[in-house]
């Protein structure tokens, strides 16, 4: 090699190095740029500690959406395959919500369209994230991150509506609670079940059983099972109405003990289902709590019942 030649080159790598510096020091600019102008939500995460411990813990035990003094909001929400609890949450214009974000399971993600909150929810970790909604409409919250068979059907939503009229749906509805007239199984139910079980109850074909014509014949066959595949969930073969399932139906044990009495009492008279026997009751659900089963008990419990 001539000592042209080799100047030549090194020109050539001289320029080069520039050019990936000058990228580099651009996309610097830009990522300082969208965190400063756009307000770009990276979530803080806050160490790591058991996911039971966690879900244990004050506001996650109870995932819901609170109203904060002057016009804020706090949301503890609590993702699990394939829903998010709540799965509505709704807001007057100009809300500013805090959220607190974990996942009950395995990783989940927490994207709310239109905005540009998207985070990751990990078992164990609470994600923090802060958020102003200016803008009156519905904005649908989906999970991104792969995480099973139904994890297309894994959306929450938003609504946020003019002052007046969250103030009014507020006021009827504690009306409502008051008097005793909120359908709480059917709203348990719309909230946790459908993404999965479907709003006609009759699942879908090889993947998630059917209510429908099936729940009263597991009330028949043993009152108590019901309770425990809310409390438990249930993992394994089984065999509805003479099909095969193996899915995975995840614990419920957030609920309350009046919420899964009233789901399942809603789905046993739902759908033309009749109930084989009384309604169920809270205190039922209280005294199995304590019972720490895993999935694959309610599978067996499951399989004893000869159901096919
Ligand atoms: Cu949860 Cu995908």
């Amino acid at each position: 090699m001539t000592d042209r030649q080799h100047d030549a080159i090194a020109t050539w790598e001289r320029r080069w190095l520039a050019a990936s510096g000058m990228m580099s020091l651009l996309f610097i600019i830009f990522i300082a740029y969208s965190l400063a102008i756009e307000g770009a939500h990276i979530a803080q995460s806050s160490g790591r500690t058991s996911p039971e411990k966690l879900l244990q813990a004050g506001s996650f035990s109870n995932p819901a959406v609170r109203e904060l003094s002057n016009g804020k909001f706090q949301v503890t929400g609590v993702a699990q395959t394939f829903s998010f609890s709540p799965s509505e949450i709704r807001l007057p214009v100009g809300a500013e919500v805090q959220f607190f974000l974990t996942s009950k399971d395995i990783l989940h993600g927490y994207q709310i369209q239109h905005t540009n909150v998207n985070v990751e929810l990990m078992p164990g970790e609470v994600s923090y994230l802060s958020y102003t909604f200016d803008k009156a409409g519905e904005y649908r919250i989906t999970c991104n991150e792969y995480c099973g068979l139904s994890h297309q059907n894994m959306l929450g939503k938003i609504v946020v509506m003019p002052q007046a009229d969250y103030a009014k749906e507020r006021d009827e509805r504690l009306a409502a609670v008051a008097a005793g007239t909120v359908n709480i199984g059917e709203e348990t139910y719309k909230a946790n079940c459908v993404a999965c079980h479907q709003e006609n109850g009759e699942g879908l074909a090889g993947a998630f059983p059917p209510l429908k014509d099936h729940a009263p014949l597991l009330q028949q066959s043993q009152r108590d099972y019901l309770i425990h595949v809310l409390l438990y969930g249930l993992q394994g073969p089984i065999k509805v109405n003479g099909a095969n399932y193996n899915g995975i139906m995840p614990a419920w044990s957030q609920l309350s003990d009046e919420q899964v009495a009233e789901v399942l009492n809603y789905v046993l008279n739902a759908w033309g289902n009749s109930p084989a026997g009384e309604a169920y009751r809270p205190e039922e659900v209280a005294a199995l709590r304590a019972k720490n089963l895993k999935p694959i008990d309610i599978q067996n419990m499951r399989q004893v019942l000869e159901l096919e």
